[in-house]
C-alpha cells in the first residue's frame, strides 16, 4: 500500500476545525426540545432561538464581503442574529417569543448562510496569501469564527443548564461522585516576575484582548492548591456568610438581596439536604467538586477565610511560573499557546476536565498530572476561576476592526477577569494568554475560584 500522503494545507485545517466547531454547536441544540427552543434561560440573554441564528449570521457578516466576496440575501436577519446581549445593573429584556421569526424561518435562514460561506470558502482563498483590506488574514478571520462558536457551545451550556430536566434530551454524563474527603493546603508563591499578554508579532492566533506582551512583578503570596470545593463553601453558608453584611460590598449585598440569593445557582435545598443541579440530573451535593458561584459569592467568602481573590498576573505566576522567580521552563520552539501549567505537552485527558470531555465538575484532585511547577492543581479545565482584576486592555490595545466591541464593549469596570476554563472550553483556548470575563453578578457560568493570601 501506498503510504498515503496526508497533504493537510493550513487551509484544510481550518475547515476542519469550522466544521467541528459547528458539530460541536449543532449538538448542543438537539439537546433542547423543540418546545423549549422560545424559552429565556437566563434573564439576563436571550431566548434560545436567537442562538440558532447568531451563530450563523456571525460567520456570515464576518465573512461575506471580507473573505468570500457574496451578497447578503436576508440583511434583515443578517442584524437581528448580529449581537448578543450582556446587560448590567438591571434593565433585563423583555422581548416576547411572538416577536421573533418562526423557527422554520430562522432554519432556512441558518442553513442557506452556512451553505453559502462552505462554498465561498472552497476557492482555494484559505491557503492563498490574501489579506483583508486592513492587513488580517483569511486565517484570522476563520480563526474569529471557529473560536466565537466554540464559545458560544460553552455559553450555550451555561444556558441549556437551567432549563428544566424534563425540557432536556437526557444524555449520559460520567460522573465521579465518589471522592473521598480532601484537605487543602496553600502553596508558597515566591516573589517573581510573569509574561501577561501575546506578542503582536506571534505567529499564533489571539483575541484583540490578549495582545500586549508585558511583563508584571508580582511579590510572594501563598495560593490554595484547588479551587474551593463545595465542602468548603457549605462552610461558609453554615457560617452564616451570606447573611454577614460586612462580607459583602454594597453592590453585591444589594443584588444579593434584591434577588434572595441563599446559595450556589447550581445547589437546590431539599428539607435538610442540598442537592448539585448538574446538566442532566441532581445528585446529592458532591463535596469535592469545585463551587461554581459568582464573583459576588467568591468574594464574600474570601473575606469570610481572611484570604483575596488572586489578581490575574498571580494567577498566571501560579499557572506559567517557576520557584526560581523566571517562567517554567518550555521548550524555546514553542509558541505561547502550547505553554500549559504542566509543561509542553498538548492538552489531553490526563490533565484535566476540559475540552467536551463530559458536562460536569470532577473533584478537584483528580489531575495530580496537571499541576504547575508550584504544585497547583487544576489550573486548566474544572471551571474557570474569578480574579480581583477588573477587564482591562493590556498596552497598545487596538480592537479588531472586524468587531470591534468584542472587548472593548466591556472594558467598564464591570467585568472581573476570569481564567483557566471549564469541562466545556476547546482545547484551543487553552492558551495561557485567552482571557474570559463577565460581570460580578453572573451566577451561571462554570466559574469558581480559589484564594490566596499575601
Ligand atoms: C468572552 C465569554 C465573555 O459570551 O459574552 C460570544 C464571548 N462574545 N459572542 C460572552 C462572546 C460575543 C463572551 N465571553
Amino acid at each position: 500500500m501506498l503510504a498515503t500522503q496526508h497533504t493537510a494545507t493550513a487551509g484544510h485545517t481550518l475547515l476542519e476545525r469550522l466544521y467541528e466547531a459547528r458539530q460541536r454547536s449543532d449538538e448542543i441544540f438537539r439537546l433542547v426540545r423543540g418546545d423549549s427552543l422560545y424559552e429565556r434561560p437566563i434573564p439576563e440573554r436571550h431566548r434560545i432561538i436567537f442562538y440558532l441564528g447568531h451563530l450563523e449570521a456571525f460567520d456570515w457578516n464576518l465573512l461575506h464581503d471580507r473573505v468570500v466576496d457574496l451578497k447578503s440575501f436576508q440583511p434583515e436577519f443578517d442584524r437581528l442574529f448580529a449581537f448578543g446581549i450582556d446587560p448590567v445593573g438591571g434593565g433585563l429584556p423583555d422581548d416576547r417569543p411572538s416577536d421573533w421569526p418562526l423557527l422554520s424561518a430562522v432554519k432556512q435562514y441558518a442553513s442557506r448562510v452556512r451553505a453559502a460561506v462552505d462554498q465561498g470558502l472552497a476557492n482555494g482563498i484559505l491557503d492563498s496569501d490574501f489579506r483583508t483590506s486592513d492587513g488580517f488574514s483569511a486565517a484570522t478571520l476563520m480563526n474569529v469564527a471557529i473560536e466565537h462558536r466554540l464559545m458560544h457551545a460553552e455559553t450555550l451550556a451555561y444556558m441549556l443548564h437551567q432549563v428544566p430536566l424534563d425540557r432536556k434530551v437526557w444524555q449520559a454524563d460520567r460522573l465521579q461522585t465518589d471522592a473521598a474527603p480532601l484537605s487543602q493546603r496553600m502553596i508558597e508563591v515566591s516573589t517573581g516576575a510573569i509574561q501577561l499578554g501575546l506578542s503582536r508579532e506571534s505567529e499564533v492566533f489571539g483575541w484583540d484582548n490578549e495582545f500586549g506582551t508585558h511583563t508584571v512583578s508580582v511579590p510572594a503570596f501563598a495560593i490554595d492548591q484547588y479551587k474551593v470545593t463545595n465542602r468548603q463553601f457549605l462552610d461558609f453558608i453554615t457560617a452564616g456568610g451570606y447573611e454577614a453584611r460586612t462580607l459583602w460590598t454594597d453592590d453585591d449585598w444589594e443584588w444579593k438581596t434584591a434577588n434572595a440569593i441563599v446559595h450556589p445557582v447550581f445547589w437546590k435545598r431539599e428539607g435538610e439536604a442540598w442537592l448539585y443541579r448538574t446538566m442532566f440530573d441532581e445528585l446529592p451535593l458532591p463535596m469535592e467538586w469545585p463551587v461554581y458561584v459568582s464573583h459576588a459569592e467568591a468574594a464574600a467568602y474570601a473575606r469570610w477565610a481572611g484570604k483575596s481573590l488572586p489578581t490575574e498576573a498571580e494567577w498566571q505566576r501560579a499557572a506559567y511560573g517557576a520557584p526560581g522567580g523566571e517562567e517554567r521552563a518550555y521548550a524555546s520552539y514553542l509558541s505561547p499557546d502550547h505553554r500549559y501549567p504542566w509543561g509542553n505537552a498538548a492538552p489531553s485527558s490526563r490533565f484535566g476536565n476540559f475540552d467536551f470531555g463530559g458536562w460536569s465538575p470532577t473533584p478537584v484532585n483528580a489531575f495530580p498530572a496537571g499541576q504547575s511547577s508550584f504544585g497547583v492543581e487544576d489550573l486548566l479545565g474544572n471551571g474557570w476561576e474569578w480574579t480581583s482584576t477588573a477587564f482591562a486592555p493590556f498596552p497598545g490595545f487596538e480592537p479588531f476592526p472586524f468587531y470591534r466591541g468584542y472587548s472593548a464593549d466591556f472594558f467598564d469596570g464591570k467585568h472581573f477577569v476570569m481564567k483557566g476554563g471549564s469541562a466545556r472550553t476547546a482545547a484551543c483556548m487553552l492558551r495561557s494568554t485567552f482571557r474570559n470575563w463577565f460581570q460580578p453578578h453572573y451566577q451561571y457560568s462554570y466559574t469558581g475560584f480559589r484564594c490566596v493570601r499575601r
